[in-house]
């Protein structure tokens, strides 16, 4: 049944304007927004619902948007925040652009949340398909609030307690066995050319929706104050809870496909299942805030002293910032 438009359009004189709709893929994550032609020109109420269907669905997805570029991709990222380049990863365009290719590391078959090893992670990212390969390269999305809220009440009471050191100076080798020297290069030269870590709390509340979230990932090390056995069972025990396929997406890509999601309440997983074929998308990060525990305690960068700017544009947090 199709969905009612949650915008309708300016007014029964511009046709050309189709309403805006908004489609569930399951019961916890995921829909689909049609009536939109994503760019730096929406209007203020199309950009609300936008917004909006991204805060409630976690991650959103448009079908058709070969008109963008990455100038057009960009200005629609604006339109929801300031951008904010990788801060290690030179962007592919000068910009704010991240390439995400098949062959150079660009396979991110973990689960985790975008740049969880500065203390200000970005709020949203924006992928957008530029080639596909001809059979899979899907991604997953989970929602990690669902996670959260479907956590038994102990279990709920000790993650809240919980807080977690992360960097993106993982054991790249025991993750990846089967990385190719090009993807190891990178990984050394490039992705950790600073190293960070940062301590969060395990259950984040969110800025906007007030919402508790699980906030882990591939980047985690550690849970704070516990050795490494304990550490390890209770980090696997609640990402589990995170990869529950009930809590998941699954999109598979078509050249100008866009993702929107809220990085604040979700991890998501490239699958790696393409052989050698071509697939390349563009990331657009919109900067976030510094996470807050539900004691009220914030997030905390125990090194270096402080996030450097990239390449292009504000340090990550700097648009933010009290
Ligand atoms: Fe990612």
């Amino acid at each position: 049944m199709p969905s009612a438009p949650v915008v309708e359009p300016a007014s029964s004189s511009t046709p050309a304007e189709p309403a805006v709709t908004v489609r569930k893929l399951g019961g916890r994550i995921g829909a689909v927004i049609s009536g939109v032609r994503l760019g730096g020109a929406l209007a203020p109420a199309v950009v609300a619902a936008v917004r909006a269907a991204a805060l409630e669905h976690k991650v959103v997805f448009f079908r058709d948007q070969d008109h963008l570029d990455e100038e057009g991709h960009e200005a629609f990222g604006r339109l929801l925040g300031t951008p904010v380049a990788h801060p290690t990863v030179p962007s592919a365009d000068g910009r704010y652009a991240l390439g995400i290719d098949s062959g150079h590391g660009g396979r991110a078959n973990q689960w985790h949340t975008d740049v969880t090893f500065v203390p200000a992670y970005p709020a949203f990212s924006v992928l957008r398909a530029v080639t596909v390969p001809p059979y899979g390269g899907n991604t997953l999305w989970s929602n990690t609030a669902a996670a959260y809220a479907g956590l038994p009440a102990p279990l709920r009471a000790l993650a809240d307690a919980l807080r977690a050191v992360h960097s993106n100076d993982y054991d790249y080798a025991a993750l990846r066995p089967d990385a190719r020297p090009e993807e190891f290069a990178q990984y050394r030269e490039v992705f950790t050319s600073t190293t960070f870590r940062t301590e969060h709390p395990v259950v984040r509340v969110h800025p906007e929706t007030g919402e508790r979230a699980l906030l882990l990932g591939s980047f985690v090390q550690r849970i704070e104050g516990l050795t490494g056995h304990d550490s390890r069972v209770l980090i696997d025990l609640f990402q589990s809870h995170v990869e529950r396929p009930e809590h998941t997406t699954r999109w598979q890509w078509r050249t100008g496909d866009v993702a929107l999601w809220d990085n604040r309440a979700t991890q998501h997983y490239g699958v790696d299942d393409s052989d050698d074929h071509d697939r390349r998308l563009r990331r657009v990060t919109i900067d976030g805030d510094v996470p807050v525990g539900t004691d009220g305690r914030r997030s905390v960068l125990l090194s270096p002293d402080e996030v450097p700017a990239p390449g292009f544009g504000i340090a990550s947090g700097a648009s933010t910032a009290a």
